[in-house]
């Protein structure tokens, strides 16, 4: 069967820095795939790339079989939603505004429907609906840049370091969302330096070194992987 997301030979520059160089990677529908690798990898780049944020110098990338569609709200609208790095949050929106901000595409047809669902999901944004997103914690902010994300009803939802600066017993929760969110249909492509959390949850997963694919397999063989255990899960 045809990938969901088919990323092939991608290159991307920003002026002489060569940023991923000839990356190929794909992520079945149904899937937990992640990109580990160090800061400065590239792992940012390829998900502003799939985004349509920024540009591709060589490759291609489809969706569905098809190719992705050229501009950013266009890609947003076939289904492809980025939870970006450092969550992003609207500070001096209220939270229901940013999450209204998620559902801009779906205005007025079951945005109150949405809302009540991520409400249900996440309590802690429905008590305190309205308040200014700079009031909430670092995890909490998580929490709603996710649920910013999944009002625009993804197919597949990239998360960005969603683990970044949070203590271990908040990104346990992050995990456990994550997997609740993959356990209700949808796909999820991760990019992390945290590998032992990262692998954890993967059906595969991918090594990004200096822009290029070192190694791939399940993330159960990338964890029992001598050269991955020295390299990114502390020896
Ligand atoms: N906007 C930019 N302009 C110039 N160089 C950039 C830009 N964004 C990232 N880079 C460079 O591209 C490389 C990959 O960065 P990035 O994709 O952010 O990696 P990661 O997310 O893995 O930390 C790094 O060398 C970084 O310095
Ligand atoms: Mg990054």
């Amino acid at each position: 069967m045809e990938p969901l997301l088919k990323i092939t030979d991608l290159s991307v520059s920003y002026g002489h820095v060569e940023a991923l160089r000839g990356v190929s990677a794909q992520v079945r529908e149904g899937q937990i795939v992640s990109i580990i690798g160090a800061n400065g990898a590239g792992k940012t780049t390829l998900l502003r790339t799939v985004s349509g944020l920024v540009n591709a110098r060589a490759g291609s990338i489809t969706f569905q079989g098809r190719p992705l569609p050229k501009k950013p709200d266009k890609i947003v609208g076939a289904g492809i939603v980025h939870v970006p790095e450092g969550r992003k949050c609207f500070s001096g929106l209220t939270i229901r505004d940013n999450l209204l901000v998620g559902g801009y595409l779906f205005r007025g047809k079951k945005l109150e429907e949405d809302l009540a669902e991520q409400y249900q999901r996440f309590p802690i944004l429905e008590q305190r609906k309205d308040q200014f997103a700079g009031t909430l914690s670092g995890g909490e902010q998580q929490m709603l840049a996710v649920a910013r994300g999944l009002m625009s009803r993804p197919k597949i939802l990239l998360l960005d370091e969603p683990s970044m600066g949070l203590a271990p017993i908040i990104v346990n929760q992050i995990y456990d969302l994550i997997r609740e969110i993959h356990d209700s249909g949808i796909t999820v492509l991760l990019v992390e330096q945290n590998a032992a959390m990262a692998l954890g949850v993967s059906d595969y997963a991918y090594v990004l070194e200096n822009g290029r694919i070192s190694l791939s397999g399940s993330g159960e063989e990338l964890l029992g992987s001598d050269e991955i255990r020295k390299a990114y899960l502390g020896g």
